[in-house]
Order: structure tokens, then sequence, then C-alpha cells
């Protein structure tokens, strides 16, 4: 919690610069709307490649991902939001989630009656806590910055609204924890004296004021307005800022549920915002020499085991005091030739990966597409 007041203390626009109410369902007055989201941001890149997809639950009929999670229990999709995405970044083959990808998507999900939960990531290609590299074809002065960044979330929402799209959250950045735009927007919590750390702060405060300002803009043109997220990493260690936490099981032994619910409680008392999980994955194949430790040890690794996470997570999550936790997503369940999600474990995702008439895939569901059944 330490270092979490520091990081706070050091962006003073977050009080003001965040929607004090109007929250679908604020705290007090009614139960809160409770968002139940996977990213499927990848969706459409395997569908391309002639990825199929079958409801192991439904005869084996092929059916879009989106009706096999929707069945259960989904009710939002989350898609990430890249500037400019173009080779030479892994020769080419993230040459997406751009707006001509990201939006149509969207579209297809929004009019199926997901809301939508768009993550900014303010970069051509990933952005987290190791990369937050500026779009190539961005100023790297300040204010002129500044101005792009402003224009560009205005601009880039406005081209949902005008397919038809409303979004229902927007994360301004992927993961900040250090900060965004690099190397303007660099930012180390653990800066000293508190002079020195308000100044290493200064221009990321700039940089996300203005992202929030282009959210208004875009408000101000007519685009339905959205819960604005601070997305951090590292949900149980005490370091995010107010909103959304990836929490990872396979990144560290201290990602616990205790320490995920320490984490939340103590935000909700000390901010009263709203807290989502905005990422997280369990295994159902993690072996072998490089196999990670798991945060949670006495959860299988299997299918059930990815339930019981999940349930777990959300049991916490909306147990935080004032109904302040809001939502969970699940990272990227349809992902299948990239089962491992980013760990060492072998495979994280809610679908079987049936590679036998190479190149041609197939994805088979697994129980705990069922995750959000019934929560
Ligand atoms: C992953 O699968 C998709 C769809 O089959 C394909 O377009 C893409 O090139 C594959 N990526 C890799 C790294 O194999
Ligand atoms: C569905 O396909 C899987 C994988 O090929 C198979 O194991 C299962 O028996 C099939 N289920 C039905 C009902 O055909
Ligand atoms: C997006 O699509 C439009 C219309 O097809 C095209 O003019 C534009 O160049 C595309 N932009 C990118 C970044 O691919
Ligand atoms: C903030 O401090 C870190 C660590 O020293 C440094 O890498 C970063 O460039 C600094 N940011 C700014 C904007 O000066
Ligand atoms: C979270 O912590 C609070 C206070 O320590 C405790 O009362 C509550 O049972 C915990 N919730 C969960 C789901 O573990
Ligand atoms: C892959 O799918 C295509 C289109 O359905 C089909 O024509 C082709 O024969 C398949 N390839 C294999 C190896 O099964």
């Amino acid at each position: 919690m330490f270092k979490l007041s520091l990081l706070l203390a050091s962006l003073p626009f977050l009080t003001t610069a965040l929607p004090q109410n109007g929250w679908p369902g604020s705290w007090g007055e009614q139960k809160p709307y409770f968002f139940k989201g996977f990213d499927l941001s990848s969706l459409k890149i395997e569908e391309d490649g002639g990825a199929v997809y079958k409801d192991a639950q439904c005869g084996n009929i092929t059916r879009p991902v989106e009706d096999i999670l929707g069945d259960g229990g989904m009710n939002t999709v989350r898609l990430r939001l890249w500037v400019n995405p173009k080779a030479p970044y892994d020769d080419g083959y993230y040459e997406s989630y751009g707006l001509n990808y990201t939006v149509p998507l969207a579209k297809r999900f929004y009019d199926k009656g997901y809301k939508i939960y768009l993550d900014y990531h303010f970069s051509d290609y990933w952005a987290d806590p190791s990369k937050q590299s500026v779009p190539v074809e961005w100023p790297t002065t300040l204010q002129p910055l500044e101005t792009t960044l402003r224009n560009y979330v205005s601009s880039s929402m406005l081209a949902f609204t005008h397919a038809g799209v409303d979004l229902s959250i927007v994360s301004l950045g992927n993961e900040i924890r250090h900060g965004m735009l690099w190397p303007l927007g660099e930012v180390d919590v653990d800066i000293e004296p508190a002079q020195a750390r308000v100044a290493n702060f200064t221009n990321f405060a700039t940089l996300w004021a203005a992202a929030r300002n282009g959210v208004r803009d875009a408000v101000a043109r007519g685009v339905h307005q959205p819960l604005t997220m601070i997305h951090i990493d590292d949900g149980n260690n005490g370091s995010p800022h107010v909103f959304g936490f990836s929490f990872y099981p396979f990144y560290g032994t201290a990602a616990t549920l205790a320490n995920l619910n320490q984490t939340l409680t103590t935000l909700a008392h000390q901010y009263k915002k709203p807290l989502h999980v905005v990422e997280t994955d369990w295994p159902d194949q993690c072996s072998g020499p490089t196999a990670p430790e798991l945060s949670e040890p006495s959860i299988p690794v299997s299918v059930a085991g990815q339930t019981v996470w999940v349930h777990d997570v959300i049991d916490v999550v909306k147990n935080v005091p004032y109904g302040l936790g809001q939502g969970i997503n699940y990272w990227e369940p349809a992902w299948l030739n990239n089962t491992g999600l980013g760990s060492a474990c072998q495979d994280a995702i809610l679908f079987s990966a049936d590679w036998s008439h190479y190149p041609n895939v197939t994805g088979y569901s697994r129980a705990s597409v069922n995750m959000f059944r019934g929560v």
C-alpha cells in the first residue's frame, strides 16, 4: 500500500479527472452492473486464418465463439486497440488490432448485445510495464504529443460511434504502472524524495489528462459516456492506481487471492472507485522443468481448475466493500495458436485445439467456457 499511496499522491488529477457518478448502477443506490468479459482481440485473425470453433456441449456443432461464451454467461467483450500497427514488428505478424480491425469486430459483438470494453495501448504494438513505445508517427515532444493523443482518443471513439457501437468502458493505456508513451511518459514510483517523484510524474499526468480530455471531447461530440479506466498490472501488490488490474497466477507466487482481496479492499476504502480485474487466466496444462509455480497451488491445473480460479476471483471482487467490485475479464480464451497466453504454462485457453488437419485448426469448447454462468 505504501507504493500505491505514493503513486496516487503523484497523480493529483485522479480525483477530479474521473467521473464521480454515473456508473451503471452506482454503489449505494442499486446493485451495480457486473461486467463478465472475455478478451477476444485475436479472434478474427484466427478466423481469417481458417480456425473453426465447435461447441462440445452442443454436439460439436460449429458456432461463433461469442455465441458459445455468451451461453456461458459472458456479457462483455474486451478488445485492444493499437495506433498504427505494421511491420517490421514480428515480421508483420501482428499487423492488426488497429481501428480498421477493431471497429468491425466490436460492431459484431455489440450487435449481439455484448458490452464493449476498449483497451487503448497508445502504441503501435504491445504496451505493458516493460514497453510503452510512443507510436512511430507521433510527435516526441510534450505539447504536440498531448494534442495528438487527445485528438486520437476523441476521433477513434467517434469512429466506434459512427459504426453504431457504444463503448461501455475505455481504458486509457494498458498496464501503465510505469507510465505510457515512453520515453516522455515513463515513470518510476520508487523515486525519492517526493519532489523528484512529482517531477518524474509530471509528463505522465499531463498525457493521461490529455487522453481523458479526449474522452470529454468525444462525449461533447455525441459519443455515449463510457467508464474511463486506469489499468495496472499486478493486482496483488498494491501498486495499482484505481480501477483495472491484471491478475495472473503464473508470474509470481504473490498473486494470491488473499493479496488481491487486501489490495482491492484497501483501495475501496481509500478511493471509493469501482474496481475490476481486467485480465486473468488459469492453466489447464502446466508441467515440465520450466513450468512456473502457481500462486494458488491448491487449485488444480485442469479445466475444472480454470472455473474454480475464476469463481474465487469473482468471489473476492464481488465482496469488495461498498459494491465497488464490478467486473472481471478472462484474457484471450480462444487464441488457438498461442495457448500459453504469454505464460510458461502450455495451455490456459478455453478451447482444445486440434491441429491434426494442419494448417487448419479446430477449437473444441471446454466445460470452462461456462465459467460465468450463474455468477
Ligand atoms: C495463428 O493462427 C492464425 C489462424 O490460423 C494464423 O492466421 C496465424 O498466422 C497464426 N499465427 C502463428 C504465429 O502461427
Ligand atoms: C466432439 O469432438 C471431440 C474432439 O474430437 C470428441 O472427443 C467428442 O467425442 C465429440 N463429441 C461429440 C458429441 O461428438
Ligand atoms: C483503413 O481502411 C481505410 C478504408 O478502407 C483505408 O483508407 C485506410 O488506409 C485503412 N487504414 C489502415 C491503417 O489500414
Ligand atoms: C522517471 O524516472 C525513471 C527512472 O529513473 C526514468 O527512467 C524516466 O525517464 C523518468 N521519467 C521522466 C519523464 O523523466
Ligand atoms: C477479504 O478480506 C476481508 C477482510 O479481511 C474478509 O472479511 C473477507 O472474507 C475476504 N474475502 C474473501 C473473498 O476472501
Ligand atoms: C483446410 O480447410 C480447407 C477449407 O475448408 C480445405 O479445403 C482443406 O482441404 C483443409 N486442409 C486440410 C489439410 O484438411
